[in-house]
C-alpha cells in the first residue's frame, strides 16, 4: 500500500469508530460524521480522505453533508461557538456593526478561532428569528435587538 502524506493524525480513533459501525451503509455518514467529531474535536481531512477509502463513501458526499450542517467543522473549532447573522433583515438592523464589534473584541476575523481556543467567530445566513434583528447566537443562547456595546459583556459570561 502507498505511503500516504499525512500529518501527523491519529487514525486509532476513526478504525475503532468504524469497526464499531460495521455493516456502514451511506446512510450512517452522519452518524460516522457525529463520532469522529466527538473524537477529535473536528473533522480533520486526512481522517475523513482515511474513512473514505475504508467505507467508499465520497469525500464529495462528506464534504456535502459537513457544509450543509452548521454541527461540522473541518478545523479546530472553539469551545464556543458566536454566530452573527448576516441575514437581510439583521443587516438592515445594523449586523455589520456588531461583526465590526466582535471581531474587535475577540481580535478575529470572522471564520477564524481565537489562539486560546476559547471562541470561533462565524458568519451566518438568517437564523429565522428575524424578530429579533440583529442577532447572534453563542451555543445555543440567543442574543437579540443587539448593540455594539452589549458584545463585551455578553462575550465575557463564556469561559
Ligand atoms: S435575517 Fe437575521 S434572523 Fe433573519
Amino acid at each position: 500500500m502507498p505511503k500516504t502524506q499525512s500529518p501527523a493524525i491519529d487514525l486509532g480513533p476513526a478504525e475503532k469508530i468504524l469497526s464499531e459501525m460495521k455493516n456502514t451503509e451511506p446512510d450512517s455518514l452522519i452518524p460516522i460524521l457525529q463520532k469522529l467529531q466527538e473524537a477529535y474535536g473536528y473533522l480533520p481531512v486526512p481522517v475523513l480522505k482515511w474513512v473514505s477509502g475504508q467505507t467508499g463513501i465520497p469525500t464529495s458526499r462528506m464534504h456535502g453533508v459537513i457544509t450543509f450542517y452548521t454541527q461540522f467543522h473541518t478545523k479546530p473549532h472553539g469551545r464556543h461557538t458566536v454566530r452573527i447573522c448576516e441575514g437581510t433583515a439583521c443587516h438592515v438592523k445594523g449586523s455589520p456593526r456588531i461583526s465590526e464589534r466582535i471581531s474587535k473584541e475577540l481580535e478575529i476575523e470572522p471564520g477564524a478561532t481565537t489562539k486560546d481556543m476559547r471562541f470561533t467567530f462565524e458568519i451566518v445566513a438568517c437564523m429565522g428569528t428575524c424578530f429579533l434583528a440583529p442577532v447572534m447566537m453563542v451555543d445555543e443562547d440567543y442574543y437579540g435587538q443587539l448593540k455594539p456595546d452589549k458584545i463585551k459583556s455578553i462575550l465575557e459570561k463564556y469561559e
